[in-house]
C-alpha cells in the first residue's frame, strides 16, 4: 500500500464521520484509491504535503476554491492582522460594506449584495429571494448548485433528474415529499428546451438558475436566448459561478460572456480558500430580501470580508485572469503535443482556465479505466489532479515541467496498456467513482 497512514487515517474516519468526508469530491475513490493522496499536512504556493510526507502539485486548487496560491502571503497577512482585532463582534463591521461596494464595482449585474459561507447555501438564498419576490414556487435548473432540499427536490420527481446534473443515482433521502416538482432540469445549450419549460410552466416560475459555463464556452448566441427567455417570462435569471469564479476576470464570467443576469453567486474562489459566498443582484431583484427570514451569525465575519475583499484586489492588481489564461493554453498544448509523441488517444481542451482531458475511446467502461490510470500515474509522479484541471496563479513554469513529464510517462503508459489489451493489469486501484456529473462540462 502507497498510502499506509493516510489510509489507516480514513478507516478511523468511517467509523466516527458518516461517509467518511464532509465532501464527496475528497472522498479517496473520487481518485485512486489507495494511491492517490487522501490527507494534507500543509499547502504553499502550488503544491501540499500529504500525511505521508510526499510533495504534490495540486491541479484541482482546493477544489476550486484557491485562485492566488495556497497561503498567499498578501492575503493570510491581511487575515492575521484582522484576527487580532477580533473576528466577528456583537455589532457591524465597515468591511461588510466595503465588500459589498468593491463586488457592486466588479460585477455587471451586482447593484446590492448579501452574504453566506459557500455555495450551496448562497444558492439556497438566491433561489429563496427570487420566490419571495415573485411568489412563485417553481425552479428551473442546470448544472450543480448544491445539497440544499430546494436542489435534490429534482430527484423526488424522477430518481435520474439530477443524474447528468449531480452523482448519478443520488438519492433525495431527507428531501421533504411535499417539494415534488419544484425543481425542474433543464439541458444546457438548448433554448429551445428551455423555452417549451416557460411555456408549460408559464406563471409558476420563480428562477432560472444555471452555470452560465463550465469548461467549454456556450453555443453562439445561446446565453442570449436563455436571458431574453427569461425576462419574457418575468422570471429572475441567475448565474451561478461559484465554480468559474474569478478565473475568467475580476468580475466573474459576465463581462467575458456579455450577458447579465439579475442575480448572481459566487463563493470559492472569491476568498482564496476562508469560508466566504456572496449573492448579488439589481437592486429590485435584492431589495426585497430585506423584508425576508435570510440572517446568520457567522455571514458577516471579518476573517471572510477581509479575505474576500484582499483576494479580489490582488486578483485584479496580478492581473491573474490572463495569467491563468496563458498557463492554461500552455498545458493544453504541451500535453496534447505529448499526446501525439505518445499515441495516447488523449487529447486536451476545454475552456483556457479550465483545461480538461478527453481520453478519444468509444467504450465508457474503458473511458473510466484509463482516467483512473492517468490520476493513479499523476499521483505516483506528484501531480494531484483529475482529467481536469483547477488553476491557480501559483502555478508556473516548475508545475508545467514537472507534469508535462509525469504526463509523457503516464501516457506512454496508457498507449501500452491499449495496445497490449492489459489496462486492467495496469490499476493498481478500483476503479474511480464518477466525479460530479454535470451537463456544464
Ligand atoms: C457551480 C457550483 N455551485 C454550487 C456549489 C456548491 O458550493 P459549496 O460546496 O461551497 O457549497 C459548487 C461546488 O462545487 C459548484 O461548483
Amino acid at each position: 500500500m502507497r498510502n499506509p497512514k493516510s489510509m489507516a487515517l480514513y478507516e478511523r474516519a468511517c467509523r466516527v464521520i458518516p461517509g467518511g468526508t464532509q465532501l464527496l469530491s475528497r472522498r479517496p475513490s473520487k481518485f485512486a484509491y489507495g494511491v492517490s493522496p487522501v490527507y494534507a499536512v500543509s499547502a504553499r504556493g502550488a503544491r501540499f504535503i500529504d500525511l505521508e510526507g510526499r510533495e504534490y502539485i495540486d491541479w484541482v486548487s482546493g477544489i476550486g476554491a484557491i485562485i492566488l496560491g495556497y497561503a498567499d502571503p498578501v492575503v493570510d497577512d491581511a487575515v492575521r492582522e484582522q484576527i487580532g482585532k477580533g473576528t466577528i463582534y456583537s455589532i457591524n463591521h465597515a468591511l461588510e460594506v466595503e465588500l459589498a461596494e468593491e463586488l457592486v464595482s466588479l460585477i455587471p449585474c451586482a447593484e446590492m449584495v448579501r452574504y453566506a459561507k459557500c455555495g450551496g447555501e448562497a444558492c439556497a438564498i438566491a433561489v429563496r429571494i427570487a420566490r419571495g419576490l415573485t411568489g412563485r414556487d417553481k425552479v428551473l435548473f442546470c448544472g450543480y448548485h448544491g445539497w440544499h432540499d430546494w436542489y435534490l427536490a429534482a430527484n423526488l420527481s424522477e430518481h435520474e433528474s439530477l443524474d447528468s446534473h449531480l452523482f448519478p443515482g443520488i438519492d433525495p433521502t431527507g428531501v421533504p415529499r411535499c417539494l415534488e416538482g419544484t425543481a425542474i432540469p433543464f439541458l444546457y445549450g438548448d433554448a429551445a428546451a428551455l423555452g417549451e419549460l416557460l411555456d408549460r410552466y408559464r406563471g409558476e416560475v420563480a428562477a432560472v438558475i444555471m452555470e452560465p459555463l463550465r469548461s467549454e464556452w456556450p453555443p453562439e448566441g445561446y446565453l442570449a436566448e436563455v436571458r431574453r427567455l427569461a425576462s419574457e417570462a418575468g422570471v429572475v435569471l441567475i448565474f451561478d459561478e461559484v465554480s468559474t469564479g474569478f478565473r475568467f476576470s475580476p468580475g466573474g464570467v459576465q463581462p467575458v460572456l456579455g450577458v447579465v443576469p439579475d442575480m448572481a453567486v459566487f463563493a470559492k474562489s472569491i476568498s482564496n480558500g476562508y469560508p466566504m459566498a456572496a449573492v448579488v443582484g439589481r437592486r429590485e431583484v435584492m431589495e426585497p430580501a430585506g423584508r425576508m427570514f435570510i440572517s446568520s451569525t457567522y455571514w458577516s465575519d471579518t476573517i471572510g470580508l477581509r479575505a474576500a475583499l484582499t483576494t479580489l484586489r490582488e486578483i485584479g492588481r496580478r492581473d491573474v485572469p490572463a495569467q491563468l489564461d496563458q498557463l492554461g493554453q500552455t498545458i493544453q498544448t504541451r500535453l496534447n503535443s505529448v499526446a501525439e509523441e505518445t499515441g495516447a488517444p488523449v487529447r486536451c481542451g476545454g475552456v483556457s482556465v479550465h483545461p480538461q482531458l478527453v481520453f478519444d475511446v468509444a467504450d465508457v467502461l474503458l473511458k473510466r479505466k484509463l482516467s483512473t490510470l492517468y490520476i493513479q500515474e499523476m499521483a505516483k509522479r506528484g501531480c494531484h489532479g483529475y482529467a481536469s484541471f483547477y488553476l491557480n496563479a501559483a502555478q508556473g513554469e516548475a508545475e508545467i515541467e514537472q507534469t508535462v513529464a509525469a504526463a509523457r510517462e503516464t501516457f506512454t503508459i496508457i498507449a501500452r496498456g491499449l495496445a497490449c489489451g492489459n489496462v486492467d493489469d495496469l490499476l493498481e486501484c478500483e476503479l474511480k467513482e464518477d466525479v460530479f456529473r454535470r451537463l456544464v462540462t
